[in-house]
């Protein structure tokens, strides 16, 4: 696992990078903090210490009592220069939240603290996570020096647009989530030192068409950007994944192997002869459950009437987990309307013999198909857990978030 250096500059978000530390102690990394004075005034160095299990560092001239080493590693034998060694032995370096006057400083090369003196030395990759005010985001200053950052090489988070922490301000500033920067930082990786590295993943996507003659078909309104979040996500964390695409029309993304399919059946073949080699299976599809029980050869017409008779068709996920490995961890998707959706996607979750079951409830207009936005709860074995709206790469990375958990409950590290 990564070696993480994480800078918390003084903004109200730091709160927030009290959870990405978590997260990514959770994965597996080792993770060391560095703080500036101003971001001890918004959250506490006990608690980065608490989390991460290794002294948080603040000023450039003190000595780490861990020698510049990371949290799972073995302490180096000699005392080195400390502003330099946590720079020079990570994997990568990100500074969440990076507030304006942080931000003016790294641009300016100034080093007069641990978290700036660090960023100068760094030869790793570096990431900026900028969150404040919306004004003092868009200022030109801000700008600039965002700028001449990115035209050195460092990669920038861009910030959310949405509620601020002054009250009643709306704007462009907010910190992403920890899940989403989690991801960035492990797309940041060199390869070898991903998570989920060496992994394969399967993911379905999108609904199926069940044909009734050749121009009309039985459909549903799935439009598989879902699974193409999910597909991105495991993407970023290292995996190999393949995408079965029925009727998608959205690009798969960078990559990612995809397979096209139309019909039930077809996806049903497809996930059949590719579960096989799979570590982690991602059912996002909505495979239609009856289709046809004869197709017409021809186009019927309106005047002869139609009556259709329908058979259903497999359980593709069943079937699947009928036959898994015990390697494989198999997530299922659950749309729900209204009612006791929780207990009905609990009994999916036993029924298709399932490790997790993503429930979305489409009884809410605000998420679902073609939103940009969903609401989830992931249902498992032992437990439960909501996840509020956010955007679809948010929920993919939290799904994929619990997936890892779950692996390494079931059997030590994820991959
Ligand atoms: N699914 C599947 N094959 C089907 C239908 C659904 O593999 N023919 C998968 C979906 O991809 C999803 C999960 O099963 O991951 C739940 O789908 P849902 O339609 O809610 O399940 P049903 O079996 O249709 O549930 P119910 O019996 O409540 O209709």
């Amino acid at each position: 696992m990564a070696r993480v250096l994480l800078g918390v500059s003084g903004g109200i978000a730091a709160y927030k990078s009290l959870e990405l530390a978590r997260l990514a102690t959770l994965a597996g990394h080792g993770v060391r903090v560095l703080m500036t004075e101003t971001a001890t005034r918004f959250v506490g160095a006990a608690s980065f210490e608490g989390i991460v299990g290794a002294p948080v560092l603040i000023s450039e001239f003190e000595r780490d009592p861990m020698r510049g080493g990371f949290p799972g590693e073995e302490q180096p034998g000699h005392d080195p220069i400390g502003h330099l060694e946590l720079a020079a032995n990570c994997d990568v370096y990100l500074v969440a939240p990076a507030s304006a006057n942080t931000l003016a400083k790294l641009a300016g090369g100034v080093a007069d603290s641990m978290l700036t003196t660090s960023f100068l030395a760094c030869a790793s990759p570096r990431l900026l996570a900028p969150a404040m005010n919306d004004r003092m985001f868009a200022n030109a200053a801000t700008q600039a020096n965002l700028a001449t950052l990115s035209g050195r090489g460092v990669e920038v988070i861009e910030p959310d647009e949405g509620r601020l922490a002054s009250r009643g301000e709306f704007g462009r500033g907010r910190l992403p989530d920890p899940e989403r920067l989690l991801a960035r930082i492990e797309a940041a990786l060199p390869a070898g030192e991903r998570p989920w590295d060496g992994m394969r993943v399967l993911v379905t996507a999108g609904g199926t068409r069940e044909p009734i003659d050749p121009v009309r078909f039985i459909g549903n309104r799935s439009s598989g950007r879902m699974g193409i979040a999910l597909a991105a996500a495991a993407a970023r964390r290292g995996a190999e994944v393949t995408l079965i695409a029925a009727n998608v029309s959205l690009p798969e993304p960078a990559g990612v192997r995809r397979i096209d399919v139309e019909t039930a059946e077809q996806l049903a073949r497809a996930a059949a002869e590719e579960f096989k080699s799979t570590h982690v299976l991602l059912m996002a599809a909505a495979p239609a459950d009856f289709r046809a029980a004869t197709v017409s050869g021809g186009k019927l017409a309106r005047q002869d009437g139609l009556e259709l008779h329908l058979e259903p068709t497999e359980d593709i996920l069943a079937s699947l987990a009928a036959a898994r490995g015990e390697a494989q961890t198999i997530v299922g998707f659950a749309a729900e309307h209204g009612g006791d959706a929780v207990g009905r996607a609990r009994a999916k979750l036993t029924r298709k013999n399932a490790d997790l079951i993503v429930l979305n409830d489409v009884s809410d207009p605000a998420i679902g198909f073609e939103s940009a936005d969903n609401a989830v709860t992931l249902i498992d074995r032992g437990s439960e857990a909501e996840v509020p709206i956010a955007s679809k790469d948010a929920i993919a990375e939290a799904i994929l978030a619990r997936v890892a958990e779950l692996r390494a409950e079931a059997s030590g590290p994820a991959a």
